[in-house]
């Protein structure tokens, strides 16, 4: 029985001496090993356990109880060293995860929209004001609906491929679209009347690259076909958006011209908005923005074509529209004084966050 006695608190001495080892180590690993070692199945006072039945009756329950009271000092004292290795891992991986809220970190400067973009959702937003719809057309056009729904002739010069680009296979007609016009043929053909929409978007056109000259370049149409609508109505159109666009001074006019899908037909002028006409007949002061001429060219417009209307099977008698297209760009331009066009395409963001809010 002494020695009994004297084998549990062996058992229970070593346990206690490795789980100081544990303890000091804080390591998981260990951890789990003295638990094998000294609670495990083949932990000495489990071995002991196991012999108990070859004991006299009254011995058994004596060593059996002394056997159970070192396996509860053992577990308490592993309980202790489990919580403490624990404490440690806990703490250690507090300290891994930790946020410096206060660190000063350069932020991501936040995205805007292209000078361009934010234009034409402004002037989008003019017409959306008055009750008109955004129209869309594809990029890719036929050249059905960019030439001959609008009354340009098999023969007009403006077909030919060193003004417009042709996609492969020649014999599919289509084209990248010139202007946004296809999209009054397209409106027509699928809206019911009156119609009142506009339509921005990309063009494309064999042009060279250079300062005033983009081959990629935005316009915005608008086409209203109503009962009655005639050039002043389509006056008083451009005049309200031109006030939005450069403020209530802007003075305009329409300069007759030709344009197969209008009749009559005019282009839109802006006074210069650097030397307001005073540059005409002045070669002592010359203004390079208007050239002299005291005027510069915004778009074009007129009055819809009946042949136009008729092409998409609408009564002429009844209805009549007026219709516009103008360039973005040239638009940002004389809004901005931008003078390079190339400045826009070039992704350089300096140059955009210079008009930053000024095209909002
Ligand atoms: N599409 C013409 C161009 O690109 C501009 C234009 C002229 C549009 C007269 C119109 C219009 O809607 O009525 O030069």
């Amino acid at each position: 029985m002494v020695d009994v006695n004297e084998q549990i608190d062996g058992a229970v001495a070593q346990a206690t001496k490795d789980f100081a080892l544990v303890a000091e180590q804080s390591s998981r690993e260990a951890l789990v090993r003295a638990r094998n070692c000294h609670l495990g199945k083949e932990a000495p006072l489990r071995l002991m356990q196991r012999t108990l039945g070859s004991l006299a009756p009254d011995e058994r329950k004596a060593t059996g109880s002394a056997i159970q009271a070192g396996l509860k000092v053992i577990e308490a004292q592993y309980a202790q060293v489990e919580a403490a290795v624990e404490a440690v891992e806990l703490a250690g991986q507090l300290a891994r995860e930790t946020v410096d809220v206060t660190t000063d970190v350069t932020l991501h400067p936040r995205g805007a929209l292209h000078p361009i973009t934010a234009l034409i959702n402004r002037m989008c937003d003019v017409f959306v004001a008055m009750g008109w719809q955004i129209a869309e057309g594809p990029e890719a056009e036929a050249e059905w609906l960019n030439f001959d729904a609008l009354n340009f002739t098999p023969d007009h010069p403006a077909r030919f491929l060193s003004d417009t680009l042709f996609l492969d296979p020649p014999e599919a007609h289509r084209i990248l679209r010139t202007h946004t016009s296809p999209v009054q043929a397209r409106t027509l053909l699928t809206h019911d009347l009156p119609v009142y929409v506009v339509a921005p978007g990309k063009v494309y056109r064999a042009d060279e690259y250079d300062a005033t000259h983009l081959p990629v370049f935005h316009q915005i149409e608008g086409l209203a076909v109503d009962k009655g609508l005639g050039m002043a109505d389509l006056k008083g159109t451009l005049d309200h958006l031109a006030k939005a666009m450069f403020g209530d001074e802007v003075v305009t006019r329409l300069r007759p011209h030709y344009f197969p899908f209008t009749e009559p037909s005019a282009e839109v002028d802006l006074r210069c908005f650097v030397c307001h006409g005073a540059s005409v007949g002045d070669p002592a002061h010359p203004c390079r923005t208007c050239k002299s001429e005291g005027w510069i060219e915004w778009g074009g417009c007129g009055v819809v074509n009946p042949r136009v209307l008729q092409a998409a099977g609408i009564d002429t008698e009844v209805y009549s529209g007026f219709a516009f297209g103008m360039g973005v760009d040239r638009t940002v331009m004389f809004r901005n004084n931008a003078s390079d066009l190339r400045d826009f395409v070039e992704g350089d963001i300096r140059f955009s966050r210079q008009l930053r809010g000024v095209a909002r």
